[in-house]
């Protein structure tokens, strides 16, 4: 949960985030985890982000969310590609 948590703290800070972003790439290309499995949980935090606040989640936030959870996958998955053949 540490490099959760840390990704959360840094989401304002571009340069540190794309760099937690990259590093969780790399881990995970190591344990070959496929793209499929990060769009599968962008999804996922989706619906469990619908299921928990229900009507106050509006379409606007809805909409800030999935644009926020395309961008983080965007960099992880650009990064577990370039690692995949180690
Ligand atoms: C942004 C999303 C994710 C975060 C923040 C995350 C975070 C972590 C962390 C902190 C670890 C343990 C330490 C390490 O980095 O090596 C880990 C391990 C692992 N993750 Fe993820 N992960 C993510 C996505 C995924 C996805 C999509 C899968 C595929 C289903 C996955 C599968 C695994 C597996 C198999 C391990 C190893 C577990 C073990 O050794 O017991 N992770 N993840």
């Amino acid at each position: 949960m540490y490099a959760l948590s840390a990704i959360i703290d840094n989401l304002n800070n571009n340069e540190v985030l794309v760099d937690l972003l990259e590093k969780n790439a790399v881990s995970h290309a190591k344990r070959r985890v496929p793209e499929k499995a990060y769009w599968d949980l962008k999804a996922t935090v989706l619906e469990l982000l619908q299921a928990g606040l229900g009507s106050k989640f509006t379409k606007e936030i809805r909409e800030a969310w999935d644009k926020t959870l395309t961008v983080a996958m965007t960099v992880i998955v650009k990064a577990l590609k370039e690692n995949q053949s180690q």
